[in-house]
């Protein structure tokens, strides 16, 4: 049997009974794949990584070693998220690597977003080598794929980061939720006690924040796309739309435009809110934010954020406009 064909009698996994019996069942078979050997994890935070280290830890505790690296490009709040989940609530073996400068020298000046992407895919690769070289003893490496990745990809998981890693190292994979639809590991997640906003995350992508700050991307240009993406998902949040509407985040181009503040001209960027509905990613359309919620927000990252005289709404859809920047 192809170990990467789903069953076609398998059932859909959508109640915490459903659940339950998948992780009992996993628990079993992961503690028989891996005996007493250790196994290494990039956890980004993201859903597939994170319920694939919540199933881990159950099976096998400590003998997981998940490695969270902080390329800098992660949303306000999600490091501290990684390492108190599962650090201090989930008592994982946590490698917390701060690779900020590192990835921020790199991107230095480099204004192609192609460019910008394989420079952070490639120092992820690195930096989780520098990790795994470390580790004594380890025999496997974990991967969040889920079934979409096995069926778009030929198992390499899409858009991710640490696609190509298993080959470089030799090590042979784990894959828990391989056969798995997102909603079904959303629901194994919630089961295994993970935070809703974990569990129900927007999708975001791989080299974060990186493709919202257009072209060659400075700290202070980081700092002001990252608060602004955090007052708008604090009043998405606050106005019942997290987990209703598809995906949503701020850009902050590298241009700037003239304000005026206490009679001084400002000399300052805009800030561009997308928010759009989409089932899959190719196409997307625009999610009718209420005025006075938008009103809110302008007023909110216009107060709030340093460096900026502009908010902006994005309404072209997909096509002919991607949902991200670049
Ligand atoms: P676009 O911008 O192509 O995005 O309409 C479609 C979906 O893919 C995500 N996206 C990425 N995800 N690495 C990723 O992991 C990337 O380089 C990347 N580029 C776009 C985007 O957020 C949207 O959900």
């Amino acid at each position: 049997m192809d170990s990467n064909k789903r069953p076609e009698n398998m059932k859909r996994i959508t109640t915490p009974e459903l659940a339950n019996a998948f992780i009992d069942e996993q628990v079993k078979l992961l503690r028989e794949q891996i005996g007493s050997n250790k196994v290494l994890l990039a956890l980004s935070g993201g859903v597939d990584s994170s319920v694939v280290a919540a199933l881990l830890i159950k099976a096998i505790g400590t003998q997981l070693v998940c490695v969270h690296v902080n390329h800098g490009l992660l949303r306000k709040g999600e490091p501290e998220q990684v390492v108190d989940v599962f650090g201090k609530q989930l008592n994982a073996n946590l490698v917390y690597v701060d690779a900020v400068d590192r990835f921020l020298d790199k991107l230095a000046n480099v204004d192609d977003p192609e460019k910008k992407r394989k420079i952070i895919g490639a120092e992820f690769i690195e930096v989780f080598e520098e990790e795994a070289q470390k580790q004594e003893g380890i025999k496997f490496l974990a991967q969040g794929t889920i079934y979409p990745d096995i069926l778009e990809s030929d198992g390499v998981k899409a858009h991710h980061n640490v696609g190509g890693l298993p080959e470089k190292f030799g090590f042979e994979l784990v894959e828990p939720v391989k056969l798995l639809y997102k909603d079904e590991v959303r629901v194994i997640g919630k089961q295994l006690g993970l935070p809703d906003n974990m569990v129900y995350r927007q999708p975001f992508p791989g080299p974060g924040l990186g493709v919202r700050c257009t072209g060659a991307i400075t700290r202070d240009r980081l700092e002001a796309l990252r608060e602004s993406d955090a007052i708008l998902r604090e009043e998405f949040a606050l106005a019942g739309l997290e987990g209703k509407v598809w995906q949503y985040f701020t850009v902050v181009p590298d241009y700037k435009s003239t304000g005026i503040k206490d009679n001084k001209r400002l000399w300052d960027w805009p800030v561009i809110i997308r928010a759009v509905n989409s089932v899959d990613a190719t196409s997307a359309t625009i999610e009718e934010v209420p005025y006075a919620l938008l009103n809110k927000i302008v007023n909110r990252i216009l107060s709030e954020v340093k460096g900026v005289n502009r908010v902006l709404y994005d309404l072209s859809p997909k096509p002919i406009a991607t949902i991200e920047w670049e």
